[in-house]
């Protein structure tokens, strides 16, 4: 395991394209191996998470192309897939793990889902129970976490679901499922979440409406394969956002994001907080797509408005730094979800921001931080991609080097992050 010492910048200027959007390339995978035909998915997320998924896919009798730019996926129809040889590894992705429990539920098939040790604590009942309700056959272990048995399984019904929860992982298993159901599914949602398998059924030919919360998947014959570009990651470069602005005199464009608005609370966040974030929409394929113009602001603490906190869900371990680096205290609640993410989100950036001098405060769902300096220091990933690069665009605006261990991990989701960082270094 590797660590990485990140030495403060006085700004931080310069053009970036961030990697595929990784949530749109999960799901654009799964569709693309049930679907009929050959898709090209292009400008794919080529982290650990989305590879997790293309190797399952293969693991079940799906051939790829693979090139560093395209995906060419041949889909076999939805009661194509094989039984696997072996279990389906999901790595480190819980976003792979939940999805394709929905997605094999039905579709004939006896598997087990097994991830690393991160994974195999996060809770997989939240996904199982409304399938099983549906009529799948899985069993979890102790009743809560993977591995995850699933035995072979050919119907299902549709089924009228009131998320307990904002998770968009259930949903999109639940509407995985509904492929498979003899009749409608119907989901209710009354806190947004993303809206991606929502988005990409259109492309596949599947007809699914969404009116006020509600989301109807009627009974579904066939998907047909489709081309899609992917967009780039808003949670990717919402690192270089907050960078852009808490970094003195820094200029950053950042190039072809994705900005879905059930994906960009952070956005409008940062925007209450006084940012200075110019937007340039470009298009619409597969969904909004623009460019992010970003200029170093002072950043005032608020209060954040309850409904942009599931649209901002992965971006609290940089929103934390920002609030860290911002004028007054802020106290943000509502975060319950943070604890069950890679690792306990809300524990691990309060143990790193006071290891820096920050004043932080851990609250049962929540936090409360005291904007000021940061200090240098040495802090832990927690095996956590975005607490590792949370954690580095602290290091720039820390008045002296942070040194943060267990650093590969970024890999899950950015590869590329600190060729990055250093062609920039080097532009400045
Ligand atoms: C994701 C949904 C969110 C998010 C995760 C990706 C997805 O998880 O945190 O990184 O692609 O559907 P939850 O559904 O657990 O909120």
């Amino acid at each position: 395991m590797s660590s990485k010492k990140i030495f403060p910048m006085n700004n931080i200027a310069g053009q970036i394209t961030v990697p595929g959007d990784k949530s749109i390339t999960h799901r654009a995978i799964l569709l693309s191996a049930i679907a009929s035909g050959c898709s090209e998915i292009t400008n794919y997320a080529n982290g650990k998470d989305c590879l997790s998924t293309l190797q399952l896919v293969q693991d079940l009798g799906v051939n790829v192309e693979q090139s560093s730019e395209q995906l060419r996926i041949y889909g076999v129809g939805k009661y194509g897939l094989k039984n696997p040889l072996n279990a389906l590894d999901c790595g480190n992705s819980g976003t792979t793990m939940r999805l394709a429990m929905g997605l094999l539920s039905g579709a004939n098939i006896t598997c087990k889902l097994v991830g690393d040790s991160s994974l195999s604590t996060r809770p997989m009942m939240r996904v199982a129970r409304p399938l099983q309700q549906m009529g799948a056959q899985i069993i979890l272990k102790n009743a809560q976490t993977a591995p995850v048995s699933i035995l072979e399984q050919q119907k299902l019904e549709g089924i009228c679901y009131r998320m307990p929860i904002a998770s968009a992982q259930v949903k999109s298993a639940i509407l995985l499922a509904g492929l498979y159901a003899q009749t409608p599914t119907t989901i209710i949602e009354s806190i947004i979440t993303r809206n991606h398998t929502e988005t990409l059924f259109s492309m596949f030919g599947v007809t699914c409406t969404h009116s006020n919360n509600q989301i109807n998947l009627p009974i579904t014959q066939v998907l047909k394969a489709t081309n899609i570009i992917i967009p780039g990651d808003f949670s990717s470069a919402a690192f270089w956002l907050v960078a852009g602005l808490i970094i003195e005199k820094s200029s950053l464009n950042l190039m072809q994001v994705g900005l879905n608005p059930t994906r960009t609370g952070l956005l409008q966040i940062l925007q209450l907080m006084g940012a200075n974030i110019e937007i340039e929409m470009t298009h619409q394929h597969p969904e909004p797509v623009g460019n992010i113009y970003v200029r170093t602001s002072k950043l005032n603490n608020i209060t954040i408005p309850a409904h942009l906190i599931s649209l901002a869900i992965d971006e609290f371990p940089i929103l934390f730094v920002a609030a860290a680096y911002a004028k007054g205290t802020t106290e943000i609640r509502g975060l319950a979800e943070l604890r069950v993410k890679e690792t306990d989100r809300i524990s691990a950036m309060v143990n790193n921001l006071t290891a820096l001098g920050v004043k932080i405060v851990e609250l049962d769902d929540g936090v409360i931080i005291e904007g000021g300096a940061i200090r240098g220091g040495t802090v832990d990933s927690f095996g956590d991609h975005r607490i590792a690069m949370a954690m580095c665009i602290a290091g720039l605006v820390a008045n002296s080097p942070v040194t943060i261990t267990n650093i590969d991990v970024v890999n899950i989701s950015y590869p590329n992050f600190f060729k990055t960082l250093d062609r920039l270094k080097h532009e400045c």
